[in-house]
């Protein structure tokens, strides 16, 4: 294996690359695979930062032996996040490291006992705490609800290195490159974004307090638990969760459709088609065929999305069921709304949209077209006037 990479001075990579895992949460496609990182600081005392997931504990073990000096051992384990990608290691880790103590806050210690059973030794730290290990010197800032209530980032004053958890984080695996020179720009910029949209954008206020949080502090390089290590431009991954966070836009339309038997999609490309014409060509995507992390992905950074969906006993098609509950969960605000729709013998699908409009408080942009059986020239005329005021809209 590889000699672990140095992020900064006496400080490794050690974590791990997971080609194996095919949906993350068990929901969400890792097409390009996932890493779970962890650090190891080795100084006077050894701090691990973070650990993996369980079943990739003995590639992490082998990276740790690589790096720890003959003689020294593990003394601390610091945990920024208790989610079992990157705690599912510790049982063991603890029988290999009987003296290591786990540092977390007061919610991470709670956690720890109910995902671990009781688990001294532990050190509780709270927010502004110094870890000294010799030269290097840890504080501790919480940074609750990004992703869970426990998260905190661990900041390393000597090396300027910001160990930030879940935080700034991407899927994909870091085995082409660990660093953000030497990955793949659009492919990292993607990863991310499919990363926060699935994974943290129902924390947004969080992540917005976590990041004036940070305002003060020095880091130089930015360590998250997944995805690339920030050296050359560690402000970028700060700015990009700050933007999505905050919900901001391009004027760009997703067309989210379903259809059974092409009646439906016939409608949405009208509209599609339209948009193209003014020059919004839009993200289109069958939402039967396309996961809903890809389409979240691309509704979280335009302003405009037409929804079309056919009726399905009386309610929502179903996959169309599944994208607008995770934007519902996922506190999807401020965008244009087109609704279109079509039923066979009584509709249903339109009262859905509508109602969903509603309880978001997404505006809706006329008209609503609601077409029965497969739809005439006029219904497909409306379609294309629907996207025509909402080129407008974008335009102003
Ligand atoms: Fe990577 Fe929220 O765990």
């Amino acid at each position: 294996m590889a000699a672990p990479p140095s992020i900064a001075p006496e400080t490794y990579w050690v974590g791990v690359n997971d080609h194996e895992t095919d949906l993350f949460e068990a929901l969400w496609p890792l097409p390009y695979g996932v890493s779970y990182n962890a650090y190891l600081v080795v100084d006077h005392k050894v701090a691990l930062i973070d650990a993996v997931k369980g079943h990739f504990l003995a590639d992490h073990l082998h990276r740790i032996r690589q790096v720890l000096p003959p003689g020294k051992s593990v003394d601390y384990l610091i945990i920024n996040h208790m989610e079992p990608d990157h705690t599912g290691a510790i049982q063991i880790l603890r029988s290999v490291f009987p003296d290591m103590t786990l540092v977390g806050n007061k919610k991470t210690l709670e956690m720890l006992e109910a995902f671990y059973g009781a688990c001294p030794p532990c050190r509780q730290v709270g927010d502004g705490d110094v870890l000294d290990l010799g030269a290097h010197k840890l504080q501790f800032s919480l940074t609750p609800m990004v992703h869970w209530p426990e998260t905190m980032m661990t900041f390393d004053a000597t090396t300027g290195v910001l160990f930030s958890g879940d935080a700034f984080g991407g899927f994909g695996t870091v085995d082409q490159g660990l660093f953000d020179d030497e990955i793949d720009r659009e492919l990292m910029h993607g990863e991310m974004l499919r990363y926060f949209t699935n994974i943290v954008a129902r924390y947004g206020k969080m992540v917005l307090k976590a990041v004036d949080k940070l305002r003060d502090v020095p880091f130089r390089v930015v360590a998250p638990t997944h995805g690339a290590v920030w050296r050359k431009d560690p402000s970028l991954p700060v700015r990009l969760y700050e933007r999505w966070s905050a919900q901001e836009t391009d004027p760009t339309v997703v067309v989210a459709y379903g259809s059974m038997y092409g009646n439906t999609y016939r409608l949405a490309e009208a509209a599609a088609r339209a948009l193209t014409e003014r020059g919004f060509t839009p993200f289109v995507h069958d939402v039967a065929r396309t996961h809903a992390s890809f389409v979240i992905a691309d509704i979280w950074t335009s302003k405009g999305l037409i929804l079309a969906c056919p009726t399905y006993n009386t309610g929502l098609f179903p996959p169309m069921e599944t994208l607008l509950a995770f934007l519902e969960n996922k506190l999807l605000q401020h965008r244009l709304l087109g609704l279109i729709t079509s039923y066979a013998w009584a509709g249903g699908a339109r009262k859905a949209l509508e109602s969903f409009a509603e309880r978001m408080s997404l505006e809706v942009v006329e008209p609503i077209v609601d077409v029965k059986g497969a739809g005439t020239a006029d219904d497909l005329e409306r379609c294309a006037l629907l996207a025509a005021n909402l080129a407008q809209r974008l335009s102003a």
